[in-house]
């Protein structure tokens, strides 16, 4: 039986962004209804709307969340009716070679990212009775969704649901790109290119590791205020100063550059950056078949990486809650990455937050 109508924002090829009434079914086996209580705006949500990411059909968007799990389909084990939880966006098949290899990161067998549920369908319905699918298998920005279990990770009670739906995405992928996918050391020199809400996390990744000197750059003065909070030692306006010269010359290149805005122009300058044997780490997604050059004798004569990161090459169920711990435990200052708050029917007002770099991550209310 479908449920009742409420609200979700819809992207709409056809006719764009909207707020629209919809239900969804029952949770089938291995499935897991979730009610959202807190839901993060990514600029991954807004790849879509702004057309970076072509959608050939509707989708409610919205896929960094938090809430609590209200019924579980057949064979469901390891969530019950009650438990708070954090939704992951690449909920992975556990069937694969790459899941079998503990690089659930690099699942082939989940169907997130063809935006439905593992068995191919959405829960989701629109009032005439349309078909409406769940943007990464989630579909975050309305108030009931119907998940896969993998998708589904369970976090401690006390965890408050704002900073909940920030691990969804922005803090597992940034902090995550720090840790795992570049495994930086004590010691070692970064710079964060995009301050937003992920880069702002690999800030905070990096000072959790004890990385020195922290450089960020951003184009909002505010964003670089929030970047030294959180521990960069030094700051640069992306439009103004040339970061790639400073590097060379005060620090002899840096050891990884982290670029988190999906900009081909600013990941062409990321070698350039870096030390011998250092790493470019493209955390940013740039616009679907985007390309972009390097100088190819540097790269190999200097032993430069480049490194990409799906999700911080992080394994949901092992790295969420390692987070949510580091959290509660004072270790990461997620309080501060959480902006202002609005209800579902502000989600235009929350995409204008994102373009115009407006204070930090603005998280929506169902
Ligand atoms: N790798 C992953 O798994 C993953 C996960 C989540 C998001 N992402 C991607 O990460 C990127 C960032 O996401 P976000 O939500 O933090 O976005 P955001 O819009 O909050 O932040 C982007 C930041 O980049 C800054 N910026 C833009 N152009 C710049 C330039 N030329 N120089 C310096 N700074 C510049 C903006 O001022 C802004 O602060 C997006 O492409 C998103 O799709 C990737
Ligand atoms: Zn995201
Ligand atoms: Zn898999």
């Amino acid at each position: 039986m479908p449920s009742s109508l409420s609200p979700a924002v819809v992207f709409d090829p056809a006719t764009g962004l909207d707020v629209r009434e919809v239900s969804r079914r029952a949770a089938g086996p291995g499935e897991v209804e979730i009610e959202v209580r807190a839901a993060g705006v990514c600029h991954s949500d807004l790849h879509v709307v702004s057309g970076d990411w072509p959608a050939d059909r509707p989708l409610v968007l919205g896929h960094e969340a938090a809430g609590v799990v209200t019924a579980t389909g057949p064979g469901v084990t390891s969530v019950s009716p009650g438990d708070h939880v954090v939704l992951s966006w690449f909920a992975p098949c556990r069937r694969c070679r790459r899941c079998a290899a503990g690089q659930a990161w690099l699942c082939t067998g989940t169907r997130a990212v063809a935006n439905t549920l593992p068995d191919g369908t959405t829960p989701f319905r629109g009032a005439d009775g349309e078909e409406i699918w769940p943007y990464l298998g989630l579909g975050a920005f309305t108030d009931r969704l119907v998940v896969p279990e993998t998708a589904a990770v369970k976090v401690p009670e006390e965890l408050p649901f704002s900073i909940g739906a920030l691990l969804g995405c922005s803090v597992t992928t940034g902090v995550g790109a720090v840790v795992n996918t570049a495994g930086v050391r004590p010691g070692e020199s970064a710079v964060v290119i995009g301050t937003g809400g992920v880069g702002l996390s690999v800030v905070m990744g990096l000072r959790l590791v004890g990385a020195d000197p922290i450089v960020a750059v951003d184009l909002s003065p505010e964003r670089l205020a929030v970047a030294r909070d959180f521990g960069a030692t030094h700051t640069f306006d992306g439009a103004r100063d040339d970061v790639a010269a400073w590097c060379r010359d005060e620090l002899g290149g840096v050891d990884y550059a982290f670029e988190a805005i999906g900009s081909p122009r600013v990941i062409e300058t990321l070698p350039g950056m870096l030390a011998p044997g250092g790493a470019a780490v493209l955390v940013g997604m740039a616009a679907t078949g985007a390309t972009g050059s390097f100088d190819l004798f540097d790269l190999a004569d200097q032993g430069k990486r480049i490194l990409g990161c799906n999700y911080g090459s992080s394994v949901g169920e092992i790295d969420i809650p390692k987070l949510a711990r580091l959290y509660l435990g004072g270790r990461l200052p997620l309080d501060e990455l959480v902006g202002r708050t609005r209800p579902l029917s502000e989600a235009a007002e929350a995409f204008d937050d994102l373009r115009a770099n407006a204070g930090v991550r603005t998280v929506l209310e169902p």
